[in-house]
């Protein structure tokens, strides 16, 4: 049996863990965190395996088939070297890295070497994807409005944004992942306006990163995009990650892992000419017989997230990965480019 072996016992670590424990064909050998009694944890919830504080120890020693690297944003490279060094099929947590320099070098090395290597964008395997494609396919987007407004995360390096990469890198990055993966295409131009100053350091000590931030985004195709997102939220002030894909006939108002709405794509659903925008004063209403056509998630897509790296590599055909490393490596410089709008105050043209 393939032994599996995983590299940061976190948040996320916790989450893959759950998925391999219904897994009955492959050995769970190895749990490494720089905290032992965190690995240790690990090894009595999954009843096999041995608990180590140095992965390079666990490497010698366990030799895994495949590793799961769920370690934080600014704690990538030296880990991946090695993994690739070895030759060892790697499962990675998204962003990859911080350092757009490190993550295209280990790209190289990664397809240099033909090694099967993915990444956590586990909301490419939703099933409510067939549905957003299949409106996209037949209703051409003109614009998406999209958003996502949270609290501040619970991890000790998150409120920094010099460690995490602040709310568009670190969380919103999977709604910048999922526009590239349902409207098959590339982000031309960035820019990217910051706001700061609502959470203090008396509220929150330690806290560098921005509260939210507003992003204008241009795709290849002439699509266009705004993106609200903020980590600044009490209770009561979050809202859902929400996407509307807006066509000149219908819309879909898509939930990120949880929903697609669809409106006017049926007969029932179209608003009678009288409704819609009101002529005259410009106020807008939702039409009396917009109920829409809701399609919600069937599966775990997180479970089938991990499912689909495993069985690549059982059978040494990587062709279901949905997000490989070198794909999701164009959604964190897609981030990137967003931070460094941020920085310099300007439009930033998306290079890979
Ligand atoms: N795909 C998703 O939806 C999703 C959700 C949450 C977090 N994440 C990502 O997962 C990563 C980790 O997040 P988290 O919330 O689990 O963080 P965490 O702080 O809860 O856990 C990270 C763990 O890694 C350990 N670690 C750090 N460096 C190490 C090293 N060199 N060797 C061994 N262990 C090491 C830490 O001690 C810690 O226990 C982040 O990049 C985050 O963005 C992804």
């Amino acid at each position: 049996m393939k032994k599996l072996a995983l590299i940061g016992c976190g948040g996320i670590g916790s989450y893959h863990l759950e998925h391999f424990l219904k897994f009955h064909d492959v050995e769970l050998a190895g749990f490494c965190d720089l905290l032992l009694d965190r690995a240790q944890s690990f090894v009595k919830k999954a009843g096999s395996g041995k608990a180590y504080s140095d992965f390079i120890q666990m490497y010698d020693e366990v030799r895994p088939d495949l590793v799961f690297l769920c370690v934080p944003p600014t704690c990538h490279g030296r880990i991946e070297f090695e993994t690739i060094r070895r030759g060892i099929p790697f499962f990675v947590e998204k962003p990859l890295a911080l350092d757009m320099k490190l993550a295209r070098e280990l790209v190289r090395q990664v397809e240099e070497k033909g090694l099967i290597a993915a990444s956590g964008f586990q909301c490419r395997y939703d099933t409510i994807n067939e549905t957003a494609m299949e409106f996209i396919d037949s209703h051409p987007v003109l614009h998406v409005a999209a958003s996502r407004v949270g609290g501040i995360p619970e991890a000790p390096w998150w409120n920094n944004k010099a460690a995490s990469g602040g709310q568009l890198v670190e969380q919103t990055i999977h709604q910048l992942d999922m526009l590239r993966y349902l409207l098959k295409t590339e982000p031309d131009t960035v820019y990217s306006v910051p706001s700061r100053g609502y959470i203090t350091q008396e509220e929150n000590p330690g806290y560098f990163t921005d509260d939210l931030s507003t992003t204008l985004i241009t795709f290849q195709n002439g699509i266009t995009c705004t993106m609200m997102t903020g980590c600044y939220s009490l209770s009561g002030a979050s809202w859902d990650s929400k996407m509307t894909f807006g066509s000149r006939s219908a819309r879909m108002d898509y939930y990120l892992c949880a929903k697609a709405t669809l409106y006017g794509t049926t007969e029932a659903d179209r608003p009678a000419e009288s409704s819609g925008i009101i002529a005259g004063d410009g106020t807008q209403r939702k039409s009396d017989n917009e109920v829409g056509v809701t399609v919600e998630s069937r599966e775990d897509f997180g479970l089938a997230c991990d499912r689909t790296f495993l069985d690549a590599v059982l059978t040494g055909d990587p062709s279901r990965i949905r997000s490989p490393y070198a794909d999701a490596y164009k959604s964190v410089a897609f981030a990137m480019a967003c931070n460094e709008s941020m920085e310099t105050g300007l439009p930033v043209k998306v290079s890979y």
